[in-house]
């Protein structure tokens, strides 16, 4: 495998300077459009190529699988989360996969921490007012919001980006608690200072932030339900920089609605890119369009972990980053 060059198709559009790289390395079809590929096309262009190159916006479901030719070797995904790949159907098929993960850590975690400050403090309504003309006179009462230093923050999946958040949130003056499948190392979580929830809803009725960072898929699916939902302390704050499916929306909006949560910043949605309209508008609510990796140095590291999964596969290796029906 190693003379020749793998024929790699793109679905969606990638920096520059990573698709002249790709072009230089590989046989390879850039995808122009910013709208991602659609799915017929994507089943049109996995019959005639050795590499795919992904996103989230892909569907790589057992259908697409099943439809897949042998000639078909490789998806190199351009995004850490691979809940959108069949990976078992994938490695029945033997068709390899691989992800990005640790390059956009930082990236996620300054988002996520930036959502804590935003919320508490309510910087997109002042923004509002001073853009509407509307701020005349200083007043002690005025759009009154929370210190966040001395509060309790509770991380729910504590891997990397968990982590780093966790780093921030101590710079910033507050105590950091953590659930998780299982407990981080002791160094890391003294490090941290960190305490430990086996029990989720223990931790969500007694912490003043809650911020998710676990990863997407079935085993996460509506981990904050209603009756979750329901445990908060109405003063408390909920950030989602991970993915939208983890809480049930519906509830979340309606515990919005009714006071029973001060407010929330979301960068994910659980029907993406659709956002629930009884979200938009709500003053106690600030919601981005799914931009917490959105970073020039994130998405170009990104494409660089692309890069050498491919060539390390093209080169006859294993490349770095697989997933495996193991890391389920
Ligand atoms: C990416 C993400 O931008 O990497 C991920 O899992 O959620 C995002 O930050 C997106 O998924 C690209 O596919």
């Amino acid at each position: 495998m190693s003379a020749q060059k793998l024929k790699v198709v793109l679905t969606v559009k990638l920096p520059e300077p990573v698709e002249t790289r790709m072009r230089e390395l590989f046989d390879t079809r850039l995808w122009f459009e910013m709208a991602p590929m659609p799915r017929d096309q994507l089943l049109a262009v996995a019959q005639a190529c050795d590499v795919l190159v992904t996103s989230i916006n892909d569907r790589l479901d057992a259908e697409f699988f099943a439809a897949a030719p042998e000639s078909l070797k490789m998806i190199a995904n351009f995004g850490v989360g691979f809940e959108h790949i069949d990976i078992q159907a994938a490695a029945d098929k033997g068709i390899l996969v691989t992800n990005t993960p640790g390059v956009l850590t930082e990236d996620t975690a300054e988002m996520a921490m930036g959502l804590i400050l935003a919320v508490s403090r309510r910087f997109v309504e002042g923004v509002a007012i001073v853009q509407k003309g509307e701020f005349s006179a200083w007043s002690p009462t005025f759009l009154l919001g929370r210190r966040i230093f001395g509060k309790r923050l509770g991380i729910i999946g504590m891997g990397r980006i968990g982590q780093a958040l966790a780093r921030r949130a101590r710079a910033f003056g507050m105590s950091v608690h953590y659930h998780n499948r299982k407990p981080v190392s002791a160094r890391i979580s003294d490090d941290l200072g960190a305490t430990y929830w086996d029990d989720l809803d223990q931790m969500l009725a007694r912490m003043d932030v809650i911020s998710i960072n676990a990863p997407g898929g079935a085993g996460t699916q509506h981990l904050l339900s209603a009756d979750r939902l329901a445990r908060l302390q109405p003063h408390a704050i909920l950030v989602n920089t991970a993915r939208g499916q983890i809480v049930d929306e519906t509830a979340l909006v309606a515990m919005l609605r009714d006071k029973r949560i001060a407010g929330v910043g979301l960068d994910v949605y659980e029907r993406e890119p659709a956002i629930n309209p009884e979200l938009i508008g709500l003053p106690n609510a600030i919601l981005l369009p799914h931009m917490a990796s959105s970073t020039i140095e994130a998405r170009t590291d990104m494409g660089d972990r692309v890069i050498l999964n491919v060539k390390t596969f093209q080169d006859g290796h294993r490349p770095p980053d697989r997933v495996i029906p193991a890391m389920l």
